[in-house]
């Protein structure tokens, strides 16, 4: 299943909750939203106020993306405020591992994201434990840069890996995604795209939601 997740980081932060009912308009899979603590990134965004906040305007699946030094000592509360994913980074603690279990038995599946310098093979230890792996195709921080082609490749060796493992893992990609990028990630593998200006750039988000989802269908597994 195709999964589309529009990152709210693009949106207008001064009108969060209009820009979460366009979302649910435009039937968005699930919301992407970016949390960023300064320290594992150069950038800060927001956290669980904001969160709590936005949670009440729509039923939509909220895939939060932590991008913050040490997740085990949030994970739990991020699904307190209304996640129903999480994802951290493999780059981000030593306790990988725990802070799946913290996750899950908070009630949210569970992710682990690799960033563009770090291997496929990182996160194969946690390929019988987490629900979905997310492969960062930009170097997190900022939306809006250019999708780095070597992702490709590192989302077949996950997709093999978990297909020897005879594991249905989500593969999230996240960052330059657009109608062609996202063809090269889902014919490799990918089965859920987070997108941020390629969707808040769109003046029809119901109608480009559809195009990257039918463009993703249509080639997925196609070249792995
Ligand atoms: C970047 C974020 C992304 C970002 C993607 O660190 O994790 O989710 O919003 O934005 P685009 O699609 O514009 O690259
Ligand atoms: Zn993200």
């Amino acid at each position: 299943m195709i999964r589309i997740s529009p990152s709210i980081l693009s949106s207008d932060f001064s009108n969060l909750e209009r820009e979460i009912r366009s979302l649910d308009a435009a039937d968005a899979d699930w919301i992407h939203i970016d949390v960023m603590d300064g320290v594992f990134v150069p950038n800060i965004t927001f956290g669980f106020p904001v969160i709590k906040a936005i949670r009440p305007h729509t039923k939509r699946f909220f895939d939060v993306h932590l991008m913050i030094d040490r997740p085990e000592r949030y994970a739990a509360q991020f699904v307190s405020a209304g996640a129903d994913l999480v994802t951290f980074h493999f780059e981000s603690t030593s306790e990988a591992e725990k802070t799946i279990g913290l996750i899950k038995a908070a009630g949210a599946m569970a992710s682990v994201s690799v960033r563009p310098d770090t291997p496929a093979r990182a996160v194969f230890p946690y390929l019988d434990e987490a629900d979905m792996i997310l492969v960062m195709s930009v170097e997190p921080g900022f939306g809006g840069q250019s999708f780095l082609p070597a992702s490709v490749d590192k989302i077949r060796e996950i997709r093999r890996e978990a297909i020897r493992r005879n594991k249905n893992t989500v593969i999230q990609v996240d960052g330059g995604i657009d109608e062609k990028t996202i063809c090269l990630c889902a014919a490799a593998g990918a089965d859920c795209f987070a997108v941020g200006s390629t969707v808040f750039r769109s003046d029809d988000r119901a109608k480009t939601i559809r195009a990257l989802r039918t463009a993703a269908q249509n080639v997925y597994l196609a070249d792995i």
